[in-house]
């Protein structure tokens, strides 16, 4: 039986014609584009074409995009560059504000930061996930360095008002920042517009590889290094490029065809329709425009989402709970838990997530399989079926 893969928030298939792109820079142009040699100048102008191509795709200038080990390294980059260069140029700008709702590399960071001494505003959401622009606002004093709100949720697919967001940040002179990792090619993401500082991509969730990144830092924006060494990427990310990663992420940028947004909604609204049909289930997250295309999350009713993921994945089709970096705890979701939901409902959750492989059949597959597999668990279930 063929795999079904459904869990394209988590990671996406590489696209063959990013591996082929890439395999002459394992085999052939393997020089350190820091040598000065042609092997190291080869590598060099792989790096720099790509650095265009994805600056093109933002609409910003290639200085300005630095390129990373991935989402993670870019998002510890944008929240612990930012604030030690504030604070070391005015003590009193120590306050950094986000979310309850972002992915664990930001909510890390902003903690770690107030044990250095920091203090974070954690702003609650509505009930879709959506942040309150009005407690926004009135969160922002003069002694904020930063926003930081992540674009498209990794798990409820909630896709913020970023461009209200950077309006009060741009009035109140905060640098804004944005974890742009799901919705970055599948969801507007206007630089200008939204008055954005810091922009934090990967590409692992465009069909690119594994293992790179990047950060917009805007011209000007007052940032520190967080690794030192060589002085690469404009002295902000030191260590030596992955160059074949570097090609295969601008590749798999240059290869997206927004067409296929609309075919993923509109399987999207389908799965949502189909599940929907499943007594006492619930979706998590908007629904329409403002929800990630390749988004839905489900809640069951008196039974384990882990149960579920589970068997389907016996049947063949992988799916996920909530984000891949917290499947393995025991907690429930502090997405699900931020929005409202009880311990019990955000435990009896599921993360479907497509992407432009997704093909009708997988969703029409999923919807029987899953129905059959919530009435069999409920029937075994102690909280009763
Ligand atoms: C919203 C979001 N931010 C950051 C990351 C981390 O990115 P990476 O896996 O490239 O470190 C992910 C990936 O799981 C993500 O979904």
């Amino acid at each position: 039986m063929g795999k079904i893969y459904l869990d394209n928030g988590a990671s996406t298939k590489t696209d063959n014609k990013v591996v082929q792109a890439m395999i002459p820079y394992f085999k052939e142009m393997y020089g350190n584009a820091s040598s000065i040699h042609k092997l190291g100048k080869d590598a060099k102008l792989a790096i720099e074409k790509s650095r265009k191509t994805i600056a093109k795709s933002l609409n910003v200038i290639p200085e300005e995009i630095v390129f990373t080990s991935g989402g993670t390294e870019s998002n510890n980059l944008a929240l612990k560059g930012t604030a030690f260069a504030a604070a070391s140029m005015n003590k009193e700008k120590n306050h950094i504000i986000t979310t309850k709702i972002e992915h664990d590399c930001v909510l890390e960071s902003a903690k770690w930061l107030e044990t250095q001494g920091f203090k974070v505003t954690y702003l609650d959401v509505d009930k879709e996930g959506f942040v309150l622009l009005e407690k926004l606002k009135s969160a922002i004093t003069p002694k904020t360095l930063l926003v930081s709100i992540i674009h498209g949720n990794n798990e409820i697919g909630t896709i913020q008002d970023l461009e209200s967001i950077g309006k009060a940040c741009k009035k109140n002179n905060v640098l804004f920042h944005t974890d742009a990792c799901q919705s970055f090619t599948k969801a507007n993401l206007d630089v200008k517009k939204f008055n954005l500082d810091l922009v934090t991509l990967n590409a692992h969730k465009i069909h690119g590889p594994k293992g790179v990144g990047a950060l917009y830092v805007k011209k000007g924006t007052i940032i520190m290094p967080w690794q030192h060494g060589g002085g690469h990427e404009f002295g902000l990310r030191s260590g030596t490029e992955n160059v074949p990663g570097i090609v295969g992420f601008a590749k798999a940028v240059k290869i997206v065809d927004s067409n296929n947004i609309k075919e993923m909604e509109r399987l999207r609204d389908k799965l949502i329709e189909g599940v929907l049909k499943i007594p006492e289930s619930r979706l998590n997250g908007p629904i329409g425009k403002k929800r990630l295309c390749n988004n839905a999350n489900f809640s069951f009713k008196k039974i384990e989402g882990e149960s579920i993921t589970g068997y389907l994945d016996i049947m063949g089709i992988a799916s996920s709970t909530a984000s891949a970096c917290s499947s393995m705890s025991l907690e429930p979701s502090h997405v699900l838990m931020a929005i409202g939901l009880s311990r019990e409902e955000a435990h009896g959750s599921l993360r479907i997530t497509l992407s432009r492989y997704t093909k009708e059949e997988d969703i029409d597959k999923l919807i029987k399989k899953l129905s059959k597999v919530v009435n069999k668990l409920r029937r075994i279930s102690p909280l009763g079926g």
